[in-house]
């Protein structure tokens, strides 16, 4: 199996760098067979659908990673949103209630189990999922590079103060800046699919080995959730665990290619440098040196700083580096293929989510309003050539 695998492998990747551009869902060029190996084995784990009997809830939102990340091609979005609740008081501090903030869509049924909504939540939030299309190369961006971005006292008087999310990776208790997740909740692939199979899907996993729920005490929980083991084991035949699969197929993962460019695409792509978008919406970052070549200095077109900001779209929770009002720029790489947009799913088209951008945006957005309809027009095409 294992053989025909590679030869497979080979094939597949003999036959693709033929062609220049990777399709949405296709690994990154140049890649070992045994790095396809480890992509196609992530990619099985990533669609398998998961029931109780294999871990799945108490709590979950979805019952496979692909479920919400598929549109255009696995590894992408879908239109679904999640809730987050919490409490903040009088004088405005926030705090997490039992169980943390992710309020789950749906539980097994039991009826201990049930997710209940806190008296005490009073700020509740949606989010949208965040395509996954490059992500790899996201992770090989070294935390200098972004924090070199950092401008919190606005020293060059733009009203622009970018502040990196310093978090401590889970997965080796270092300190790191983070960079996935609409709050740059965590800094690498290997936590994030950790805090993604136990809070989305309820696998309990090494990096978080408690089951949660909000509004579920631990006492509660432990009752519901009798099991006291970690759900996500080894697999026998390859010493792997599934966390380890998320992280093989979203490192090898590449990033959407760019639509065709011409000469609209590229008056656009003037304007949103002009008018001063890519202040924040950094047009390319580069890898930092990495003992694989794939990932070794490459760029990486993702227009974003990986930075939180204040734009005044906040969604009120406070979440691992990140204040209430802070989100992290969104890439704007593979733009054309998703909607809606915004950290919400609020926003339909680009115009309707320029609109929205105010605090440390609100010069650049009236500079957005004091553009022709042409000018507009062209802007618009240019976002949706990504
Ligand atoms: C119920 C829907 C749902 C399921 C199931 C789901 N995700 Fe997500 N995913 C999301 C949402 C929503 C976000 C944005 C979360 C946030 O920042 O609060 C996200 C964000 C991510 C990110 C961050 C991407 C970035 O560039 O910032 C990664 C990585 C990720 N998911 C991996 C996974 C993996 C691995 C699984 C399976 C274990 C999974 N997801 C299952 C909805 C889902
Ligand atoms: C001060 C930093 C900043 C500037 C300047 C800025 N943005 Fe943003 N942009 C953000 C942040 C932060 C978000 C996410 C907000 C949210 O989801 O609530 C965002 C979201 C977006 C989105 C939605 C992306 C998605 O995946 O949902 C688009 C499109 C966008 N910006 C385009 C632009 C354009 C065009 C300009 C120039 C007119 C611009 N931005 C200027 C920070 C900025």
């Amino acid at each position: 199996m294992k053989k025909l695998l590679l030869c497979l492998g080979i094939a597949w990747i003999g036959l693709h760098s033929q062609q220049n551009l990777p399709q949405p869902g296709d690994p990154l060029p140049g890649i070992t067979p045994h790095e396809f190996e480890m992509f196609r084995l992530g990619l099985d784990d990533f669609t398998e659908v998961e029931t109780a009997e294999e871990g799945l809830g108490p709590a979950f939102n979805g019952t496979s990673c692909a479920g919400c990340h598929s549109v255009p091609a696995v590894g992408g979005v879908t239109s679904m949103t999640e809730t987050r609740a919490g409490h903040v008081d009088e004088e405005g501090n926030f705090t997490e209630l039992n169980g943390g903030t992710l309020f789950h869509l749906f539980s097994v049924p039991n009826h201990l189990c049930q997710v209940q909504i806190p008296a005490k939540a009073n700020v509740f939030a949606r989010r949208s999922p965040l395509p996954l299309f490059g992500a790899g190369l996201v992770e090989a961006i070294a935390d200098e590079t972004i924090l070199a971005l950092e401008d919190p006292d606005d020293r060059n008087g733009d009203g622009i103060r970018g502040r990196a999310a310093r978090i401590e990776d889970v997965a080796t208790g270092r300190p790191r800046i983070g960079r996935f997740g609409w709050k740059a909740q965590q800094a690498t692939l290997l936590a994030f699919s950790g805090d993604a199979y136990r809070n989305e899907m309820g696998i309990t996993n090494d990096l978080f080995p408690e089951e949660v729920a909000l509004g579920i005490s631990p006492e509660s929980m432990k009752l519901c959730s009798p099991r006291q083991r970690i759900e996500d084991v080894r697999d026998r035949r390859t010493g792997l665990r599934g966390i380890d699969n998320f992280e093989s197929f979203l490192k090898f993962l590449a990033p959407l290619a760019r639509g065709p460019v011409n000469e609209q695409v590229r008056r656009g792509e003037a304007t949103f440098r002009v008018i001063g978008c890519a202040s924040c919406h950094t047009p390319q970052l580069m890898t930092g040196p990495n003992a694989n070549p794939v990932f070794d200095r490459k760029p990486v077109a993702l227009f974003s700083d990986l930075l939180l900001h204040n734009i005044e779209t906040g969604d009120g929770i406070v979440q691992a580096g990140a204040k209430a009002n802070e989100i992290r720029t969104p890439a704007l790489w593979g733009l054309r293929s998703r909607r809606p947009l915004m950290h919400d799913g609020a926003s339909l088209t680009t115009e309707d989510s320029i609109l929205r951008h105010g605090g440390e945006a609100s010069a650049v957005r009236q500079q957005f309003l004091s553009l022709t309809k042409d000018e507009r027009r062209d802007l618009a095409t240019f976002l949706n050539s990504l």
